[in-house]
């Protein structure tokens, strides 16, 4: 009953791999630790995982992943859409390429599931971002990052159903939250980092909407994926967060500026940020009963409190960033 985690050394892969050894379940994860994570690797084999120390790209690496496991989860990526921006051909290799051949190595050694890490960003700007939008709404991705997504999510659901893979995509709202890997580079966590610090904060777009999900709850929606019946989930796509939970940068830069009683920000008018969308989570709600436990407001408080404790050293270091 293996899970194989491809960057479970990450933001929502260190809280999966946690979560699920924590269930009494054997995990392997494979991660090329891109941003210095050995601590969270000797961290999880402490608590009994496998970690295998490698790219996604190297052949070996991901048969050994695959061997004998019973479930794949795909998270190991060029993350986000400045990270592909500056190194195009680097993200092609590892998130599209490395996608596909994953793919491949898990559909021949038998692994009966197969769940991918989309993104939310496949909305693109909508029409009209005030109605939400569901899994059956047009995907208009506006960055390569969320084309490549939109690219992996059609060949795992054109071919991959049909050839015993069991695939499901779950297109995550943007991530917020305290991890085991920080990323202050996500946007409720970066701007709680600098309102707190008491730099000036420049908001692009303030009047943009976007969906959040906690990074715990993002690690419990790819459990409940796991243990779903595999009719439910499988060749399907869920959005993962909750449908209370979309805000605009506006909302949240009061939340923040609420709980620290300070906050010095500025609202550029110029169109920075196209990606404008508001999104329903009604069919991972409805069909596989999961709401998330964490909403924003508490989020930050967490955020602010583990600030406080200087949990993260200099939360300004490269390492809480995958820019
Ligand atoms: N955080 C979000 O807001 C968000 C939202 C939607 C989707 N996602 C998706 O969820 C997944 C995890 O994102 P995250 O926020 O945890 O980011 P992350 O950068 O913390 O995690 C990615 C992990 O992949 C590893 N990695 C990178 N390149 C690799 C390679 N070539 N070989 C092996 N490992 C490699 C990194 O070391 C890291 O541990 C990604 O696929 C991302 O696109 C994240």
């Amino acid at each position: 009953m293996t899970v194989a985690i491809t960057g479970g050394a990450g933001y929502i892969g260190a809280m999966l791999a946690d979560e699920l050894l924590a269930a009494g379940r054997p995990v392997r994860v494979l991660d090329s630790l891109l941003h210095g994570q050995e601590d969270i690797a000797a961290e999880l084999e402490g608590k009994g995982a496998e970690v295998i120390r490698a790219d996604v790209r190297d052949a070996d690496a991901r048969r050994r992943l695959v061997d004998g496991a019973e479930a794949v989860v795909h998270l190991a990526a060029i993350v986000g859409d400045p990270a592909c921006a500056k190194d195009p051909a680097l993200s092609e290799e590892v998130n599209v390429e490395g996608s596909r051949l994953l793919v491949q190595d898990a559909r021949a050694a038998g692994v009966s599931r197969f769940v991918f890490a989309s993104t939310c960003s496949n909305y693109g700007r909508m029409d009209d971002p005030t109605v939400p939008i569901d899994e059956t709404g047009k995907l208009a991705p506006v960055s390569l990052y969320a084309e490549q997504k939109v690219g992996i999510e059609r060949m795992l659901l054109d071919g991959g159903g049909a050839n015993g893979l069991a695939p499901t995509c779950l297109r995550f709202a943007t991530v917020y939250g305290v991890g085991r890997r920080m990323r202050f580079d996500l946007t409720v966590n970066e701007f709680t980092r600098d309102l707190w610090a008491g730099r000036h904060l420049e908001v692009f777009g303030e009047l943009f909407w976007r969906p959040y999900i906690h990074v715990a709850d993002a690690a419990r929606a790819v459990r409940t994926v796991l243990e779903a019946p595999g009719e439910k989930v499988a060749g399907r796509v869920f959005n993962a967060g909750h449908s209370d939970e979309n805000y605009r940068k506006l909302d949240l830069v009061e939340l923040i500026t609420g709980t620290l009683g300070r906050g010095d920000v500025g609202y550029v008018s110029r169109d920075e940020d196209p990606r404008d969308y508001k999104v329903s989570f009604e069919r991972i709600r409805s069909e596989l009963g999961f709401v998330p436990e964490m909403r924003v407001p508490t989020g930050i408080e967490e955020i602010v409190g583990a600030l406080e404790g200087e949990r993260f050293g200099d939360p300004f270091d490269g390492r809480y960033s995958n820019i």
